[in-house]
């Protein structure tokens, strides 16, 4: 895993198309948590191998301050897994955090892909375990192996949902992923969402849900958004640059939140370790050790967000 962006946060998740290098150009103005420059989907297969060279220079030569710097290789079923890896990373060098990979389905395909990156960065002079893995579920056989995937390395720092190649997998009647269905009577991704979580989370993985294809509907895409957040997603892809504003408010706790996360925990130890009390009134609430819990899981988010106390 790479020590420098495992616990940044990724509230906003912005996606560049690797082949545009006057998108690359603007990305590091656009005030994502996180940005992956992609070589899978949004890359025609005859620009793929010259993207390459493309990302590696927009990386190495921007200055893309302290984002979580990331790119989309294609997924080992393709023919350019291996050589988008050896190239990418030869050519970014230490700036680039980690390696996205696509529709996995195994646990074997993060061991293989832990297995190269060790031997590039030692090919490259980069501390052996430098470089992160995000690995994207997508397909019904990679939701069935989510908990070995999100076990399978110490790379690991995300597991993400891939709504539009999963809707096609499972062969969904929609035409458009990551949108609410209206003949559904319910969330038909609740299940999905909650399997994902609860397999990241387990294995101490940040959680991020994937894109929201209607780009110009900001209302929709807020109101969706909220579904993640309110489970415990830590983020969810942007795009285009207007999502990115929207998630970095809906996956930031509020400052009212974040006080009142302090003054419980205030609250609360003073109770247990001056009065040796195991639960106390807090208002009109009873709060325990699982307030604590709850408490200091608000603090990291909202510290992670930039937020200080203020009162
Ligand atoms: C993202 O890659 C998706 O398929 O939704
Ligand atoms: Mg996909």
């Amino acid at each position: 895993m790479s020590a420098r962006s495992r616990d940044l946060p990724r509230r906003s998740c912005l996606s560049i198309p690797g082949s545009s290098e006057k998108m690359m150009g603007k990305g590091p103005g656009i005030p994502a948590d996180m940005v992956f420059l992609d070589l899978e989907d949004a890359v025609a297969p005859k620009e793929k191998e010259s993207s390459r060279a493309k990302i590696a220079t927009a990386i190495r030569t921007q200055d893309w301050g302290d984002k979580v710097m990331c790119v989309r290789v294609n997924d080992w079923s393709t023919k350019w897994t291996a050589f988008d890896i050896i190239e990418v990373v030869a050519g970014a060098g230490e700036r680039l955090d980690e390696i996205m990979l696509p529709k996995v389905e195994t646990a074997a395909q993060i061991v293989a892909t832990d297995l190269l990156l060790r031997q590039v960065e030692i090919a490259n002079g980069l501390p052996i375990g430098h470089i992160g893995i995000e690995a994207q579920i997508e397909t019904a056989r990679g939701l069935i192996n989510v908990e070995e995937i999100c076990a399978a390395s110490s790379r690991l720092e995300t597991i993400i949902f891939g709504p539009a190649d999963f809707a096609a997998s499972m062969e969904m009647p929609v035409l458009t992923g990551g949108v609410q269905i209206a003949e559904y009577p319910g969330d038909h991704f609740h299940y999905v969402f909650s399997k994902i979580l609860m397999a990241g989370r387990a294995n101490g993985l940040q959680v991020i849900d994937g894109p929201y294809l209607y780009i110009r509907d900001s209302e929709g895409f807020k109101n969706y958004c909220q579904r993640t957040r309110t489970l415990g997603y830590d983020g969810k892809w942007a795009l285009h640059p207007d999502q990115v504003a929207i998630l970095n408010e809906v996956f930031s706790p509020t400052q009212e939140q974040f006080d009142r996360a302090w003054a419980i925990l205030d609250a609360y130890s003073s109770a247990t370790e001056g009065e040796g009390k195991g639960a106390v009134m807090f208002g009109d609430e009873m709060i325990d050790e699982a307030s604590r819990k709850m408490a200091l899981k608000f603090i990291s988010r909202g510290s992670r967000a930039g937020l200080t106390r203020s009162k």
